[in-house]
């Protein structure tokens, strides 16, 4: 069913991203291009450390998974082997009344393209039989454009993974189990792209790819499942917004034994965050078919060989996004007065803090500006001393500043400042000494 309240919150989630600066539609001056987005100033900060979180969670601070950054374009065997090129359809419908195009899986969650209130089952709109539609973009390799030079961007980085397995288990002298994780763009040409950055043709994934012998595979399985749901906790998701949700015979993806999903409750419903799939032997089985090339892995110990299988944690990282927007946002009522708080979590912030003088006179000027040009050496820190010290405030906590540092008279004779926190909006002196010590054991 399409929502009532949810297009109303969405609408105030987009108007604040291009507000602020988070996200912008791509192409604006043109008209813009359905479903891609540019990030702007502060979304480009938020993705950063969104990316810079997930990888420090999945690389730095484990030994036993690896990086890499492989090519969008691969070769088009890749995709044929895979079973993208077969398999990587979605059944699509059209209304031969008002000319939309569904995805035939999805009617009950999609809107009428002439009345938004009515998903196409309850329109009256005629609809065509379903017939299937291969998702991957093509795109020719060189100046000549037939079938031999025919190129796909990557629908997902994980065949990326696979075919550097020997490369990157040869390199890293990895045993199993190990991982290996990369972040980068997919693209699918998704029928009903929608819902803002939620499902858009071109996006970002983060995936990491655990090879394990083929008896553990559940064990690792579990464990993963654990880890991906205490990463959305350390994230300030409220978890009573997420479940598991497991597919059924008729969701498993063509290469998947078993796959849980971490959905998150939408404005618009639960939907899909994160997929964890136990992607068994599929892959580097049939790449080793397809080339020849003996992808098995050699236990030196119990001197025997064997396919690994493969527990893949995929997480979209503008979804991601998308839930940090939705899970932050929050109006609230301060004296009076509606305001909006964007409640992220200091550690994916876009700025870690703002710095203000109380006034723009008595040398508070150049006091906060010396605080700033320190804090600027470690901390992504935002200097204004421009209007009234309360919009400052409400300016930040719309941008998502989890604390604002304010050097007032008392500054000027015992050197400390007032730190007031987003979402107490409680103030307390502190030491400018202690402002890197207090920044640093919030943001890392
Ligand atoms: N390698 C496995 C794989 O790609 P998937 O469930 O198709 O699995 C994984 O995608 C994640 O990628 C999803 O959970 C979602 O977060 C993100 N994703 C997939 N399609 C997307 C789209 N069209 N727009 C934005 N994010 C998408």
């Amino acid at each position: 069913m399409a929502r009532k309240n949810s297009n109303d919150i969405m609408d105030k989630i987009v108007s604040l991203c291009k507000r602020r600066g988070y996200i912008y539609p791509s192409s604006e001056l043109y008209g813009g291009l359905t479903s891609c987005w540019d990030y702007g100033p502060l979304g480009a900060e938020l993705k950063r450390n969104l990316k810079a979180y997930w990888w420090d969670a999945m690389t730095n601070r484990r030994d036993d998974i690896e990086g890499l950054d492989a090519a969008i374009l691969m070769h088009p065997e890749v995709w044929r082997t895979s079973g993208h090129v077969d398999e990587f359809v979605d059944p699509m419908v059209d209304c031969k009344t008002c000319k939309m195009r569904y995805r035939a899986d999805k009617l009950a969650e999609s809107t009428c393209g002439k009345k938004p209130s009515k998903t196409p089952l309850e329109c009256g709109g005629e609809l065509t039989e379903a017939r299937n539609f291969n998702l991957m973009f093509r795109t020719f390799m060189g100046p000549i454009e037939d079938s031999s030079s025919t190129v796909y961007l990557r629908p997902e980085t994980a065949q990326g993974i696979y075919v550097n397995f020997l490369n990157v288990k040869n390199s890293s002298r990895q045993k199993i189990p190990f991982g290996i994780a990369q972040i980068g763009k997919a693209f699918r040409n998704e029928i009903t792209p929608g819902n803002f950055i939620f499902r858009t043709r071109e996006f970002e994934q983060m995936e990491m790819q655990y090879f394990v012998r083929p008896s553990e595979d559940d064990k690792w399985f579990e464990y993963w499942r654990q880890e991906r749901w205490d990463w959305y906790e350390s994230l300030g998701i409220n978890v009573d917004k997420l479940r598991w949700h497991e597919h059924g015979n008729d969701e498993l993806a063509h290469y998947a034994k078993k796959a849980f999903d971490i959905e998150y409750e939408y404005p618009f419903g639960w939907q899909e965050l994160e997929g964890v799939h136990n992607r068994t032997d599929f892959d580097l089985d049939r790449h080793m078919e397809a080339t020849g090339k003996d992808l098995r892995y050699y236990d030196e110990q119990r001197k025997e060989k064997f396919v690994p299988y493969i527990i893949e944690t995929s997480a979209g990282c503008d979804r991601t996004i998308l839930t940090i927007l939705v899970d932050g946002y929050d109006e609230t009522e301060v004296k009076g007065e509606k305001r909006v708080f964007l409640r992220l979590s200091p550690r994916i912030a876009p700025i870690k803090a703002a710095v203000f003088p109380l006034v723009k006179k008595d040398g508070m000027p150049e006091f906060a500006g010396k605080v700033y040009e320190e804090l600027k050496k470690q901390f992504k820190v935002f200097y204004d001393e421009s209007g009234a010290v309360g919009r400052r405030y409400a300016r930040m906590d719309e941008a998502g500043t989890p604390y604002c540092l304010t050097i007032d008279g008392q500054t000027l004779e015992d050197e400390t400042m007032t730190v007031r926190e987003r979402d107490t909006m409680k103030q307390t002196r502190m030491k400018i000494a202690e402002a890197v010590d207090f920044l640093s054991e919030k943001v890392r």
